[in-house]
C-alpha cells in the first residue's frame, strides 16, 4: 500500500513542560484536530515539530520512543530557530499578514533566515524518511518553502501542499518582501490546495503577477512544469460528532453541565484565542444584545470557551487582558444574584465534554474576523442529531461557503450579530431542522476522508498528466531523429504556426513582430531544395503579407479563410459573408467594456475577443459568459468559435486552420512532414496529418499531437537542427 507521508509544523500531539516534566498532550487548532483521527486510518507517518527545543527531546528516550510509536517523527530544531521561525516569521509575520492584519505584520531579515534554515531541516528529515513511492502532503504556512526544497531534492517525488489559512489577495500578498520566494517555494508542489476557490484564485492571480507564468483553468505552467491549484474544503470526522448521543460519556457530560447551567438557554463560543477569531467584538455584541432585549436576561448564558494560543505573541498577551477584562465587565454589567452571563473557560477540553457542550448549545455564536475555515462551526452542525440548534456564522470564514443555511452576519456589525442572537433564539424548531439537515447532509457527504482522498487522488492524476507530458516531450535524441529523417527526405512539408509558436506571446499582438532572426532562419528553409514551408496562422492578410509577404512560402490566414500559394495572390477557400459582424461587434463590445485591458481585433471574415491584458480571473470568467452568450447567436448565423490562448474569435463555420493545411497534404506524396503549432486552433492542422507526421505542440497540455516542446526558442531552435542538417 502506498504510504503517506504528513508533514506539518505541529504533530498531532505536543511536548509540554510542567513543573519540569514532560507530557504529551494533543495539539490544538484545525489541522490537528481535523487531520489527527484520519491519519491514524491509513498507513501514514507524520513529520513535525513536538514542541519542544531539540536538546530536551533528545534526553527524553521514552518520550521519544511514545511519538515514534504513535507513527510521528519529531524534526529536531534548536530552540533560536523555533523563537525566530515559530514565534516570528510564522505568527508574527505570515499568520496577520494573510489573516488581511497588515498592520501587526513584522518585517524582519533575521526571521525570514530562520524560515530558510526550519524549512530545510525539514527538507532534510523528510528526504531521509521518503521512499520512492510515497506520497508528501505538506500543511500549511510554516512550511511553505518545502515544496521547492524537497523537489530539489527528489526531482520526482509526488508532493502535495495545502494551505489551513486563507491565501490573501494579490493587493496584500504583495506586502510580502519574499513574496517571490513563497511562490517559488510553493510551486514546487505539484499540486496546491485551498480550502475555497477565493484562496485558489488569489495564488493563481499571485503566480500571474508576480511570476509571470501563464495561469489557465487552475493550472500554472512553472518554468517547464505544470502545477495545479484547486480547491478542497476541509471536512470533520463527521460520525465522531454525529453519534454523540449515543455515547454515554457524552451523555453524562452534557447531565453535568446541564445541572450547573440550570434551565438557561445556551450561546456556545468556542476558539483558540486568537485575534482572528473576533472574540471582543462578539462579547461586545453579546453585550448589546442584552441591553437591546432586557426579556433574555437571567434566559441566557454565554459560554465562553477559549484555548490558550501562541502565549509569547505579543498581540496574543494583550488579547488574553482585553477578554479577561470584557468578560469582568459584561459580568458586572448586566449580572443580577444567580445568574452571570458569560461564563468563561480558557482551557483546552477533551473530546466529551467539548462534544457535550456542543450538543447542549441552543446557538453556536461563531463570528471570526477572517479564518480559513473554521471547523467548530462544522463540529457544532454535526453534533445536532436532533436537528435543533442554530449556527451564527460569520462571512469571513471559509465555512461560510459551504453553511450557508446558518445565519450569516458580517463580523464587524455589531447591531447584526446582536439581531442574529435574537433571531436565532427565537427561530422555530421547524425551521432550524430544516437548515441542519441540508448542511449535515453536506457535511456527512463531504467529510474528512473524502477531503484527504479527493486531494491525494488529484495529486496522483497530476502526476499522470506530468508524466504524459514527460513522455511526450521531443527529447534531444528524438530531435537527432527528426533532422535525420529530414535530411533523408525528398519531399517535405513544414507546416508552422506563428504565434506562441514561433515567437512568445505579446500583451499586444502588434508587437510581436518576426525578429531578423527569425525571417533569416525562415529564409534558409524555404532556399532548401524540395521542402515547401507555409505558415498557418490566425492573423488577417495584410500582417501576413507584410511580414512574409517576401519569402518564398505558403501562407494562411484568419485560421484557414484565406491561402496563398507560393509566388501567388490571396484567395479563399469558398464565398464567405461578413453581415453578421454587426451583430457579433455589438456584442463583443458590451463585453469590452465591462472587461478592462481587453481588446477587439477586427479581421475580413472574423471578429475577436482579446484578453490577455486583463486580470487573468476575470479574464476567464468573462471569456466563459461570452463563450455562453454567444451560442445562441452563433447557431442562428451559421458561424463558429473557436477558442486560442487568451481569445475568443468568432468565424463562418467550416473554416479551420486543418482544411488550409489539407490543400498542401494532399497535394503530393510528401515523405517529411512537420507541424508546429500551440493552441486550440492548431489541434485541426494535428488532426488533419497522416499518423506518420512529426506534429509538435509547442506548450505542455493535452493535444493531439504526438510531441511536446516547452517553448516558443525550442521549437526554432529545432528548425535551425534542420537547416544546419541539409
Ligand atoms: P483554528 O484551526 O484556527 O484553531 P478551527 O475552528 O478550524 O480553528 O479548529 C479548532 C479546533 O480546535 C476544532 O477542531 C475544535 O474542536 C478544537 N477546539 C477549539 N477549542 C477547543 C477547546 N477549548 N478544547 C478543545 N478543543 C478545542
Ligand atoms: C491553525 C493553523 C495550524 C496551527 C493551529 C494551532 O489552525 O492553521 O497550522 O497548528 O492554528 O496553532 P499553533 O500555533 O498552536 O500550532
Amino acid at each position: 500500500m502506498q504510504r503517506l507521508l504528513i508533514v506539518s509544523n505541529r504533530l498531532p500531539v505536543t511536548i509540554q513542560e510542567k513543573k519540569s516534566e514532560l507530557h504529551i498532550e494533543p495539539s490544538v487548532g484545525g489541522l490537528a484536530t481535523g487531520l489527527r483521527s484520519w491519519y491514524k486510518s491509513s498507513p501514514s507517518i507524520w513529520i513535525g515539530w513536538a514542541g519542544i527545543g531539540r536538546k530536551k527531546i533528545k534526553r527524553e528516550k521514552d518520550i521519544m520512543a511514545r511519538l515514534l510509536a504513535e507513527n510521528c517523527h519529531p524534526v529536531p530544531l534548536s530552540q533560536p530557530d523555533v523563537e525566530a521561525h515559530y514565534y516570528g516569521m510564522c505568527n508574527r509575520t505570515i499568520w496577520p499578514l494573510f489573516h488581511y492584519f497588515p498592520l501587526y505584520a513584522e518585517y524582519s531579515e533575521d526571521f525570514w533566515r530562520a524560515y530558510e534554515r526550519v524549512n530545510t531541516a525539514f527538507a532534510n528529515v523528510v528526504a531521509g524518511i521518503a521512499k520512492p513511492n510515497d506520497i508528501i502532503w505538506i500543511h500549511d504556512y510554516h512550511l511553505m518553502l518545502l515544496p521547492k526544497l524537497l523537489r530539489e531534492k527528489l526531482p520526482k517525488a509526488k508532493v502535495g501542499f495545502f494551505l489551513h489559512i486563507p491565501f490573501p489577495s494579490f493587493e496584500i500578498f504583495r506586502l510580502l518582501p519574499w513574496r517571490q520566494q513563497i511562490l517559488d517555494g510553493l510551486l514546487g508542489a505539484d499540486l496546491v490546495g485551498f480550502h475555497t476557490y477565493d484562496y485558489t484564485g488569489h495564488f493563481l492571480d499571485s503566480a500571474h503577477r508576480l511570476l509571470g507564468y501563464e495561469v489557465a483553468m487552475g493550472q500554472v505552467t512553472a518554468a517547464d512544469r505544470l502545477v495545479k491549484a484547486d480547491a478542497f474544503p476541509m471536512g470533520i470526522n463527521y460520525d465522531q460528532f454525529s453519534n454523540v448521543d449515543q455515547d454515554p460519556q457524552v451523555q453524562a457530560e452534557r447531565k453535568r453541565f446541564r445541572r450547573k447551567l440550570g434551565d438557561c438557554r445556551v450561546i456556545l463560543s468556542v476558539d483558540r484565542l486568537d485575534y482572528t477569531k473576533g472574540i471582543t467584538q462578539r462579547l461586545e455584541a453579546f453585550s448589546l444584545f442584552l441591553d437591546r432585549n432586557p426579556k433574555f436576561k437571567r434566559r441566557v448564558i454565554l459560554v465562553l470557551l477559549v484555548v490558550p494560543s501562541r502565549t509569547r505573541v505579543e498581540h496574543y498577551i494583550q488579547l488574553k487582558k482585553q477578554v479577561d477584562g470584557l468578560v469582568g465587565e459584561i459580568n458586572g454589567k448586566h449580572s443580577t444574584i444567580g445568574w452571570m452571563p458569560v461564563w468563561y473557560l480558557y482551557r483546552s477540553l477533551p473530546f466529551h465534554p467539548l462534544a457535550a457542550l456542543y450538543s447542549l448549545a441552543d446557538v453556536a455564536l461563531v463570528t471570526p474576523l477572517r479564518d480559513g475555515m473554521n471547523l467548530v462551526a462544522k463540529e457544532y452542525t454535526a453534533t445536532k442529531v436532533d436537528g435543533k440548534g442554530i449556527l451564527i456564522l460569520s462571512e469571513t470564514a471559509g465555512a461560510a461557503q459551504e453553511l450557508g443555511e446558518a445565519i450569516i452576519i458580517n463580523p464587524n456589525n455589531q447591531e447584526e450579530i446582536a439581531e442574529a442572537l435574537a433571531k436565532a433564539l427565537e427561530m422555530p424548531e421547524k425551521e432550524q431542522i430544516e437548515r441542519n439537515r441540508v448542511m449535515q447532509k453536506r457535511l456527512h457527504r463531504y467529510d474528512v476522508t473524502r477531503w484527504a482522498n479527493e486531494f491525494t487522488d488529484r495529486l496522483l492524476a497530476t502526476k499522470k498528466i506530468q508524466h504524459e507530458m514527460v513522455e511526450k516531450a521531443l527529447t534531444p535524441e528524438m530531435q537527432g531523429k527528426l533532422a535525420r529523417d529530414f535530411q533523408k527526405s525528398n519531399k517535405a512539408l513544414l507546416l508552422l504556426d506563428y504565434d506562441g509558436t514561433l515567437v512568445p506571446f505579446s500583451p499586444k499582438p502588434a508587437e510581436a513582430v518576426p525578429g531578423v532572426r527569425l525571417l533569416g532562419l525562415l529564409e534558409k528553409l524555404t532556399n532548401i531544395h524540395r521542402t515547401q514551408v507555409v505558415i498557418i496562422s490566425g492573423r488577417d492578410k495584410g500582417t501576413l503579407e507584410g511580414w512574409f509577404g517576401n519569402l518564398n512560402l505558403g501562407l494562411v490566414a484568419e485560421h484557414g479563410v484565406w491561402i496563398k500559394e507560393k509566388g501567388k495572390g490571396w484567395e479563399t477557400i469558398e464565398t464567405l459573408t461578413s453581415d453578421w459582424k454587426k451583430e457579433v461587434r455589438s456584442i463583443l463590445e458590451s463585453w469590452v467594456d465591462r472587461t478592462p485591458g481587453s481588446f477587439i481585433e477586427e479581421k475580413e471574415f472574423s471578429l475577436v475577443w482579446h484578453y490577455r491584458k486583463t486580470n487573468p480571473r476575470l479574464g476567464e470568467l468573462r471569456a466563459r459568459e461570452l463563450i455562453n452568450n454567444l451560442s445562441n447567436t452563433i447557431a442562428s448565423l451559421n458561424l463558429q468559435l473557436l477558442e486560442g490562448n487568451k481569445v475568443v474569435e468568432v468565424k463562418n463555420a467550416g473554416i479551420n486552420k486543418g482544411r488550409a493545411a489539407l490543400r498542401w497534404i494532399s497535394r503530393e506524396k510528401w515523405d517529411f512532414i512537420l507541424a508546429l503549432g500551440d493552441d486550440w486552433t492548431d489541434e485541426d492542422t494535428f488532426k488533419a496529418l497522416p499518423t506518420t507526421a512529426w506534429s509538435i505542440k509547442v506548450r505542455f497540455g493535452t493535444s493531439a499531437a504526438r510531441f511536446s516542446l516547452s517553448s516558443p526558442s525550442k521549437a526554432t531552435s529545432l528548425l535551425r537542427k534542420l537547416v544546419r542538417g541539409r
